[in-house]
This record gives structure tokens, C-alpha cells and sequence, in this order.
């Protein structure tokens, strides 16, 4: 049996004692402290000897803060283990994993170099927003999916023929698996964004949805302009409830406010981000991956 320690950063404490708790692993916990000027000092209490040490954090907004927290826990605890593997169940800057415009920079190929010269040896993500930005990273690493546990948790609902929607033909194949896993059926939304302004439009004609309680299945909501846009449409389209299953719910600014005036019923995460609507506990999926 390979024997861990846990160290849970101040962006995943719970989620961390969790998965703990599931591998009987020691854990230990990191203090943090914001100076007036904005510098963050991390403590770290006990320094883990011979085991694997897995320091779990999300980078959730202050993104550059809760990352900078990691890599000084990972370059202490470095200097006492070989072997430092970090969990981050939501990673931020994925998205940033190609040159769309002219003159930008891949973000998260940064971070992958930030990540090993603090001394990572592998990482393990939840639903990172694609197979590019994990390649980007350059270190070895592994995506595991929170679409299993989210379902469990809507067949528990109950709905009545519930029909799943992906808001963009690149969340396809996630709400393929997600509808086969409900043991219903599925469609995908064409989705714009302008690179420049970060607007998005619906560009899909017309859809079948009429009567149907539909689930929109994305990895993520930041400022819920996909998930307002995607409802807006949908329910000109005469569905009837809209429920909305993410892993990642940032719901950045007034995005929840938006998205339930937008007339959505409900929105369902995972705890990848602690808040409000992080209903579903993937401490299972992270463990069960590291065992
Ligand atoms: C985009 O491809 C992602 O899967 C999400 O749909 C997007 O990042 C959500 O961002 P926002 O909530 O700001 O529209």
C-alpha cells in the first residue's frame, strides 16, 4: 500500500480532508496570511517524511494568489520528499491553451514550468477544459471526470425525460457521455465567442426541446454569458425547466443572478469550488485515481 500525506491548501481544505479521510492518509493543514500590501504568506505545520506528499489546490480565483500558494507549499515540502504530486481539481489559466489571437501567450505551458521548477513530479486534474492544456503542462499528468458523480446526482432528482444540451459543439462529447449515463438523449448548441470582446452568440437554428425539462452540461461557468445566452435561446424554443451541471462553477461577479434570471431552476457543481451550488463531492474520483 503506497503511503500518503496530504497537505491541503487554503483553496481546497475540505476537499483535501476528504480525500484524506478515503485513503486513511495523514493530513495536514496550511495557514495563509495576507499582509497590506497584498503579499500572501503560506505556513505549512508539519513537514510530511517518506511518503508520497499530494498537496491538493484548485487555482479558483485570486487565480495568481491561490497558485503561488501551491508552488510554495510544493517547494517546501520538496526539499524533504522526492515525490510530490499535486491535485488541482479546477485548473485555472486551461483555457488560455492556444494562440487565438496574434501576440498571445499559452498561459497554462507557464504554469506547467512554474509547477516543475517548484518541484512537481505529476499532476491529477478534474475535467481541465482540454486535452491541449493538459499536453501544454508538460509534466505527466491525468484528467479525471466528475460526469459520473454529477448524474448520480440528477437521477436522484428524478426528472421525467430529461434531454441534455451541450452550450457549444466543443462540450459534445461530455454531454454525450452524461446523456448515455442518464440513459437519455442529447444536442449540442453552436456557440461564438469574440476573441476580442469575450462576447458569446447562440448560432444553432431551431431545436427540438418543446416540453422537455433540459440540463445543460458544460466543465465550467465563469461569468455565465454561455449559460444565459444558451438559455435564453433554449427557452424561446418553449422548453420547460432548465437545469444547469457543471464541475466547475466559479459564477464570477453576479453570474448567478444572471443565470437565474435567465430563467434557469437550478445550478448544480461539483466541490472542485466551494459555494452555494457545489452539491456534489468529487473526493471519491480524486482518490480512487491516486490509489
Ligand atoms: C468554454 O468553452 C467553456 O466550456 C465554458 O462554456 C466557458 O468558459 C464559460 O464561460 P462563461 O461562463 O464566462 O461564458
Amino acid at each position: 500500500m503506497v503511503k500518503f500525506t496530504i497537505i491541503g491548501g487554503n483553496a481546497s481544505s475540505d476537499l483535501a480532508k476528504r480525500i484524506a479521510r478515503r485513503l486513511k492518509a495523514p493530513y495536514i493543514k496550511t495557514g495563509k496570511k495576507i499582509f497590506p500590501d497584498g503579499e500572501s504568506k503560506i505556513t505549512i505545520n508539519q513537514i510530511p517524511k517518506k511518503s508520497i506528499v499530494v498537496v491538493i489546490q484548485s487555482t479558483y480565483p485570486p487565480v495568481d494568489s491561490n497558485l503561488l500558494e501551491l508552488l510554495s507549499i510544493v517547494s517546501k515540502v520538496r526539499k524533504f520528499s522526492s515525490r510530490v504530486y499535486t491535485v488541482i481539481p479546477y485548473m485555472g489559466y486551461a483555457r488560455q491553451d492556444r494562440e487565438f489571437l496574434d501576440g498571445e501567450i499559452i498561459t497554462i505551458g507557464v504554469v506547467g514550468k512554474l509547477l516543475k521548477a517548484s518541484g512537481v513530479k505529476k499532476i491529477l486534474t478534474v475535467d481541465i477544459h482540454s486535452k491541449s492544456a493538459l499536453k501544454e503542462l508538460k509534466i505527466p499528468s491525468e484528467n479525471v471526470s466528475a460526469m459520473e458523480v454529477l448524474v448520480k446526482h440528477f437521477k436522484k432528482m428524478k426528472m421525467k425525460d430529461p434531454l441534455v444540451v451541450s452550450p457549444d459543439s466543443g462540450g459534445q462529447e461530455r454531454a454525450k457521455k452524461f446523456a448515455e449515463l442518464l440513459k437519455t438523449d442529447f444536442i449540442a448548441l453552436k456557440k461564438h465567442r469574440d476573441r476580442k470582446t469575450g462576447k458569446v452568440n447562440i448560432l444553432s437554428g431551431k431545436v427540438d426541446v418543446k416540453d422537455r425539462d433540459l440540463i445543460i452540461v458544460d466543465d465550467m461557468i465563469s461569468t455565465g454569458g454561455s449559460i444565459v445566452k444558451a438559455t435564453k435561446f433554449l427557452k424561446k424554443h418553449e422548453c420547460k425547466r432548465v437545469f444547469v451541471a457543471c464541475t466547475h462553477a466559479l459564477l464570477v461577479n453576479d453570474a448567478t443572478k444572471k443565470i437565474k434570471n435567465a430563467g434557469v431552476s437550478q445550478i448544480i457543481s461539483t466541490n472542485t469550488i466551494p459555494g452555494e451550488s457545489a452539491k456534489v463531492d468529487v473526493s471519491k474520483v480524486i482518490s480512487d485515481a491516486l490509489r
